[in-house]
């Protein structure tokens, strides 16, 4: 049997809870080890155990130097928390999700034969993140097996086009929380009730992910829109009220403080 590689997490928060439980719930679950590395042992004891990860993960004892040495490292950490520990010897890979810190900066820590920057998004939580990712060497059959055990991976062109889908994945979750809360708040106001509104909506939202599935927004728009009928009456309401025009500018004034 091939030997397993080690995973090592940094850090033990929602991303890192995310990522592997993914790797759990996978066939990846037979491939790696896991270690969990991060500056209180006993929150990384908990991370295991909370997460059911005990059959293929362990804590790294040491909580400042951390052995890298041929593993798979994930750093799964608040931005300015990457220089607080010291990191050893030659990783294979190093993946990372913290926002706003490059692969300069991370080979200015660690070394390592590849680097990924990637922007997974809330959907990680259910394996269901749409995530962003710009590799550097040879590591992206390594990268597409691990990012799609917690969602879909798109691969980029460049590490700015990972900042770029801040305005596809990273911040539209809650934009499209606010368009559910008006539709809602709609369906109250023509007489529904607020609990019934939301079950609907929340249906809604399930059917349309399937339909976004397979076919494209204009094609979904199409399909609705009969001559003279009732969807295009609201349509052209939003329109009119330049809605379109406004989530364009919301995603890109997101993904302009980013960078600041
Ligand atoms: N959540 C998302 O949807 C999302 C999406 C894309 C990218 N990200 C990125 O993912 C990274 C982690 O986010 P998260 O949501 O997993 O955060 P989180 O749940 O708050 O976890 C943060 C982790 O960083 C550690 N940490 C914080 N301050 C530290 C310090 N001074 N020294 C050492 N360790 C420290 C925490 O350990 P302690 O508990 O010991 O402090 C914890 O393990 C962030 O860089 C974020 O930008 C998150």
């Amino acid at each position: 049997m091939a030997e397993k590689n080690t995973l090592i997490f940094v850090g033990y928060g929602s991303m890192a809870k995310a990522i592997a439980c993914g790797i759990y719930n996978s066939n990846l679950k037979s491939k790696y080890h896991l270690e969990i590395a991060g500056r209180d042992s006993k929150k990384a004891q908990h991370f295991i155990d909370c997460n059911h990860l005990g059959d293929i993960a362990k804590i790294y004892q040491s909580c400042c130097e951390i052995n890298v040495d041929q593993k798979i490292v994930i750093l799964c950490l608040k931005p300015y928390a990457l220089g607080n520990f010291k990191y050893i010897g030659n990783a294979n890979s190093v993946y990372s999700v913290m926002a706003g810190v490059g692969i300069q900066t991370l080979k200015q820590h660690i070394h390592s034969g590849g680097y990924a920057k990637l922007m997974p998004n809330v959907g990680a939580r259910y394996q269901k993140s749409s995530t962003a990712v710009f590799v550097e060497g040879d590591i992206k059959q390594e990268a597409q097996e691990i990012l799609s055990s917690f969602g879909s991976a798109v691969f980029v062109d460049s590490e700015s086009l990972v900042d770029a889908s801040i305005a596809t994945g990273g911040s539209s979750p809650a934009f499209l929380a606010l368009v559910a809360q008006a539709i809602i708040d709609a369906g109250v106001r023509e007489g529904l009730r607020r609990d019934d509104a939301l079950k609907l909506v929340r249906a809604t939202f399930e059917g349309f992910a399937s339909l976004m599935n397979e076919q494209t927004p204009d094609e979904i728009i199409s399909s609705i829109t009969s001559p003279g009928g009732t969807t295009v009456e609201g349509l052209y309401v939003l329109e009119d009220r330049a809605v379109r025009g406004a989530f364009i500018q919301a995603c890109h004034e997101a993904v302009a403080k980013s960078k600041k």
